[in-house]
């Protein structure tokens, strides 16, 4: 819980940036010089309304958007004609101001989008999954995710400010780093790579890692959906002791307690339950493409 008198700034900074988010109609003039990243969110924002991008730094008219960067861009509603997603090999920047080709390293990428950035030629080698074909957009440049073992490394520490549905901020902060993953981190404290952590290890970041997931209590833990491994002998055993345990009793008669009957009752409970979350899941995804389509602004 953050403390009353920050909520109100922190609330007061998010409604701020919201109220200078594009306001100018399609044809209306603008400047390209004044789009800047939301503060809080990092989001991009022109002078243009959600649905066009300001043409030119100097007497720019805002032009309608000429792609798009997935399939339910923001701010426009349902059944709307959306612009067309970019050719494999080009990019749609944040402004959306038509397809590009690939950046390369070392040259300037946007916030967060790895795959703005052109592959090594030996991308299979660096790939993972966390880097878009072995390169990365960091610190607004395209790196290869290629620093080895002891070598120097760059860091890139951004922190993101939203609010929930209860207007309480939740602050995400995002370290990335170009050492070669995930066998690597960037030490924070150094500035080198490092080994990452096995499963159990301390950490603080996320990236510390080897599963890319830093426990709350300080320890790396496996992914959350990692499958759980049940070994055959152990199915052999509870199979072996359920048909025992059943058959064991000379007087088969059919009741609750019964332990086939049990088991059995215990597995349909569970594909039921299994399928109460998968509805509710699909309900998320089905918000979220209904707030991405809706043309108000969230704020
Ligand atoms: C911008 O528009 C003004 C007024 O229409 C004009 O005088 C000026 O030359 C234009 N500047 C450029 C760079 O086109
Ligand atoms: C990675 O880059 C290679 C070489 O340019 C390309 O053939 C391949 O399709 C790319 N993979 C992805 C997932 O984009
Ligand atoms: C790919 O790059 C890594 C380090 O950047 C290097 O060790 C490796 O030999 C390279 N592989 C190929 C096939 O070039
Ligand atoms: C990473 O790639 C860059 C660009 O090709 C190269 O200059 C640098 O030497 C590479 N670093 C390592 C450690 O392979
Ligand atoms: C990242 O930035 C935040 C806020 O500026 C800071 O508190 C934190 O220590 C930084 N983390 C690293 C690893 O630099």
């Amino acid at each position: 819980m953050v403390p009353l008198p920050y909520r109100s700034i922190i609330l007061l900074v998010l409604l701020l940036s919201c109220a200078y988010a594009g306001t100018v109609p399609q044809d209306g003039r603008c400047s390209s010089d004044n789009d800047h990243q939301d503060p809080a969110t990092h989001r991009l924002l022109t002078e243009c309304m959600d649905k066009a991008f300001c043409s030119a730094p100097v007497n720019g008219t805002c032009v309608s958007k000429q792609c798009a960067r997935d399939e339910y861009p923001f701010g426009y509603t349902q059944g709307e004609i959306v612009p067309p997603l970019c050719p494999r090999g080009t990019f749609c920047p944040d402004e959306g101001s038509g397809c590009k080709a690939l950046v390369a390293i070392g040259q300037s990428c946007q916030l967060d989008r790895d795959e703005q950035c052109a592959p090594p030629p030996n991308w299979s080698y660096l790939a993972s999954g966390l880097n878009f074909n072995g390169s990365l957009c960091l610190k607004g440049k395209c790196r290869y995710a290629n620093i080895t073992l002891g070598q120097a490394c760059q860091i890139e520490n951004t922190t993101y400010l939203d609010l929930d549905l209860t207007g309480e901020p939740i602050k995400t902060t995002v370290i990335r780093d170009n050492c070669r993953t995930p066998e690597l981190f960037c030490d924070t404290a150094t500035m080198l790579c490092e080994h990452t952590k096995v499963t159990g290890g301390t950490c603080q970041t996320d990236g510390e890692c080897k599963t890319h997931n830093c426990g709350e209590n300080g320890y790396c833990i496996d992914q959350p959906e990692t499958p759980l491994n049940v070994a055959p002998w152990q199915y052999v055993i509870l199979v072996l002791c359920i048909v025992a345990g059943g058959f064991g009793d000379r007087k088969f008669t059919l009741k609750f307690d019964h332990p086939i009957v049990a088991t059995i009752t215990t597995c349909i409970a569970l594909n039921f339950v299994h399928k109460r979350d998968h509805k509710q899941r699909r309900r998320e995804v089905q918000d979220y493409y209904n707030e991405q389509t809706r043309s108000v602004f969230y704020c």
